[in-house]
């Protein structure tokens, strides 16, 4: 890899200032200031910059245990990016697998790699999602039956997919879709003449959000957590 390369991908510089700190001499190979952004930087070579070690930074896989009033986009709108509430460099280039309301909590995935979190999110790969619903009024467990089969959402062309409904008391539920359509659980429910007033992600697929984590608290995911993703 090129030496301006290997200095963007593992510091927050964009390449015109990675040339700038090479041009000044901020950069050194095994010891010796290199100025040439074009040198090949091999595995065995240390590079510093101001004498600090860099390292690749290499794609990244996260989930966060989302808060309420922040939202899942890369910038911030009437609430702040769930992106800030990560302590970590390069987080411009990360981007939200699949996103949840404002006012929803629980489990979201972070990354840099596109196909991944495309297989998180496209409605074609049909992953299940799984959230702890609050209701408003008491549900009867006829609604299993409704759910399974599907249900008309205005706007929407056609029945909502078999969707599984676990009662675990007249007020709360779990849910698991294997669709995200614009607050879908919140108009499946509203769609049979409920409320919901609490929703929280528990799971996407294989992966379950990690009990550790409070809210706003968020870790990289384990390579089986990653790969479980096809
Ligand atoms: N369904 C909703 O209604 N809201 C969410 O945030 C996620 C799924």
């Amino acid at each position: 890899m090129r030496l301006d390369k290997f200095i963007c991908d593992s510091t927050e510089l964009t390449r015109s200032l990675a040339k700038k700190a090479l041009h000044r001499g901020d950069v050194c190979c095994d010891g010796e200031v290199v100025k040439s952004s074009s040198f090949k930087v091999l595995p065995t070579h240390k590079i510093t910059l101001n004498g600090v070690e860099l390292s690749l930074i290499g794609t990244r896989y996260l989930m966060l245990n989302k808060p309420v009033d922040t939202i899942c986009s890369t910038i911030d709108e009437v609430y702040p990016s769930v992106l800030g509430l990560l302590d970590i460099e390069k987080v411009d280039s990360l981007h939200i697998a699949g996103r949840l309301d404002a006012d929803t909590t629980g489990l979201v995935l972070i990354t840099d790699d596109g196909q991944w979190s495309h297989s998180v999110a496209s409605p074609k790969r049909k992953c299940p999602k799984r959230y702890r619903v609050q209701l408003a009024d008491p549900i009867g467990s006829e609604l299993i039956e409704t759910f399974a089969n599907g249900i008309e959402l205005r706007n929407e062309d056609g029945p909502t997919l078999p969707a599984l409904l676990e009662i675990i008391n007249p007020t709360e539920a779990l849910l698991t879709i294997t669709e995200g359509k614009y607050h879908q659980v919140k108009r499946m429910f509203a769609a049979v003449g409920n409320k919901v007033v609490g929703l929280h992600r528990e799971a996407i697929g294989a992966i379950e959000l990690d009990a550790e984590l409070e809210l706003g608290e968020w870790r990289y995911l384990t390579e089986a957590e990653v790969k479980s993703v096809k």
